[in-house]
């Protein structure tokens, strides 16, 4: 989709949709003005009371024939032109791309000229992010039935002549749409394409410029010492994988922030075997490396002046003759030794080395991203990620982060408490406590692999996908770790 930013007269901006404001006070913006003064259009609608005015809600209408806007969109943005939300206007560009994206609407304009001083650039970078995110649909496998939007070009009109703001919002938030798109769509393929191998490649077709990108094969992780990491892709055909994602945007003395995300792009469970009953989601227990690879392809787009590591363990977890079984011990690259009670915890086995690779960065901090407990969409439900960290400044970054980005986290305890859940007898730890605070003993083994650094985790289990009718990856924290990196929201 391409945005552009026009200036003038509205009289004869020829579109097929012009998109004006009105607000929860009843008050107009100079465009649905300068339509009701013309065409007497707009008060119409308010007469009839057909409008909500509350952010999101709109109203069609039909201009005379010779105007030379086809259609009109009448949406309210929020209570007061002054003091517009960004979760207001979030959601009316949510509500105006839904809207146009079943109409054979080309091309649109949005006469945006009230936005409050100084937030020109975020509203254009909201707007752009909910266009290019909602404009997504998946189409790799399907034959029949496929969307095809018709809207592929977005105007922001404004009346004055502005500064470079508003471009530039709209640049960022496709940029960031796009990652997130990235992440969403390596989530919804199906675990027989999105393989570690395809996510390998798709590290690899992203390389360029300031991204390095390699690649080691499970040779490679047996010499490195990452027992935890091959005990769980024993069980599987299809080969492992740890991608390595360099970033380097400022000089090599800055130290980079490194990204470690669970790659399980099909767990089964192993031989703890999971039940049936929805198991197919189990195809998204690799969004954590999905949103680094989007974070990746944003900072490819956007080419900012950070280090940014992101490293990606991938394998499947399998069940077979080969597979890792329940008491089996296993080294981990840092010399832990673990007991393995389950081989559904298996995320904390491939992170776990992962986490001891990340040391060799000397990183400022440490990000692990995971689907790692099915506890934590207990706790937390489907509105916020788990933030689990060893260093409470940036915990609390991060939190700030998910608010900025409408993308929010939910801090959960590491007390010392919680560590002995993980006591083995036969091992230096097992790699699961008990039922009860499943996803912060999760943490806690994971906490062991991370001393060296500041370090968080982000548990996604309940917001990198969503199911039932509208079942699909969210391209969640994609958004939260962009505004961590980068502060895109202010
Ligand atoms: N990938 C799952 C976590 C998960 C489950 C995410 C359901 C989203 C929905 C993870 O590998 C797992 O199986 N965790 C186990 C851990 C348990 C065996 C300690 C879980 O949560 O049941
Ligand atoms: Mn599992
Ligand atoms: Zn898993």
């Amino acid at each position: 989709m391409d945005f552009l930013v026009k200036t003038g007269q509205l009289d004869n901006l020829r579109t097929d949709c012009l998109i004006v404001q009105i607000y929860g006070d009843k008050s107009l913006s100079a465009a649905a003005k300068f339509l009701d003064t013309r065409y007497g259009l707009v008060s119409r609608v308010l007469q009839l009371n057909d409008l909500t005015l509350k952010a999101g809600h709109y109203s069609w209408l039909l201009p005379p024939e010779n105007a030379p806007f086809k259609r009109v969109l009448l949406v309210c943005v929020g209570a007061k032109a002054e003091s517009l939300s960004p979760q207001e206007i979030k959601n009316t560009a949510a509500a105006v791309a839904k809207a146009l994206k079943n109409k054979p609407v080309k091309n649109a304009v949005w006469s945006v000229e009230n936005a409050p001083a100084g937030s020109a650039k975020l509203f254009a970078t909201l707007i752009a992010e909910a266009f290019v995110t909602h404009f997504y649909s998946y189409r790799e496998t399907k034959t029949q039935n496929l969307t095809t939007p018709a809207l592929a070009k977005l105007t922001l009109h404004t009346r004055e002549k502005t500064d470079s703001s508003w471009r530039n919002g709209l640049q960022l938030g496709k940029a960031l749409g796009e990652g997130i798109n990235t992440a969403r769509h390596l989530g919804n393929l199906p675990g027989n394409v999105c393989t570690p191998s395809y996510l390998a490649k798709q590290a690899q077709t992203l390389a360029g410029g300031k991204l390095n990108v390699s690649v080691l094969d499970e040779k490679q992780l047996t010499k490195l010492g990452m027992g935890a990491f091959l005990s769980v892709a024993a069980g599987s055909e299809e080969p492992a994988k740890f991608i390595i994602m360099q970033y380097r945007g400022a000089a090599a003395s800055v130290q980079p922030t490194v990204l470690v995300g669970k790659g399980i792009t099909f767990d089964t469970g192993g031989i703890s075997i999971k039940p049936g009953p929805a198991m197919d989601e189990m195809k998204f227990d690799m969004c954590g490396a999905a949103s680094v690879l989007g974070v990746m392809t944003t900072l490819q787009r956007l080419q900012p002046r950070i280090n940014v590591v992101g490293l990606i363990v991938a394998t499947e977890n399998m069940p077979s003759g080969r597979a890792t079984k329940p008491g089996d011990v296993v080294t981990s690259m840092s010399g832990q030794t673990i007991e393995i009670l389950n081989t559904d915890a298996e995320g904390r086995l491939v992170l776990c080395d992962a986490l001891t690779y990340a040391e060799r960065f000397k990183p400022k901090a440490v990000i692990d991203i995971a689907t790692l407990t099915g506890a934590c969409v207990i706790a937390l439900g489907n509105h916020a990620s788990g933030l689990f960290a060893n260093d409470q400044a940036l915990a609390d970054e991060l939190l700030a982060a998910g608010v900025a980005a409408q993308d929010r986290a939910w801090q959960m305890p590491l007390w010392d408490e919680y560590q002995k859940g993980l006591d083995s007898n036969f091992a230096d730890m097992a790699n699961v406590g008990g039922r009860e605070g499943g996803s912060i003993t999760a943490a806690c083994f994971l906490s062991r692999y991370a001393k060296a650094f500041k370090w968080a985790h982000l548990d996604i289990a309940g917001t990198a996908w969503v199911g039932g009718g509208g079942k699909g990856a969210t391209g969640r924290p994609v958004g939260l770790l962009l505004q961590y990196l980068l502060g895109i929201y202010n």
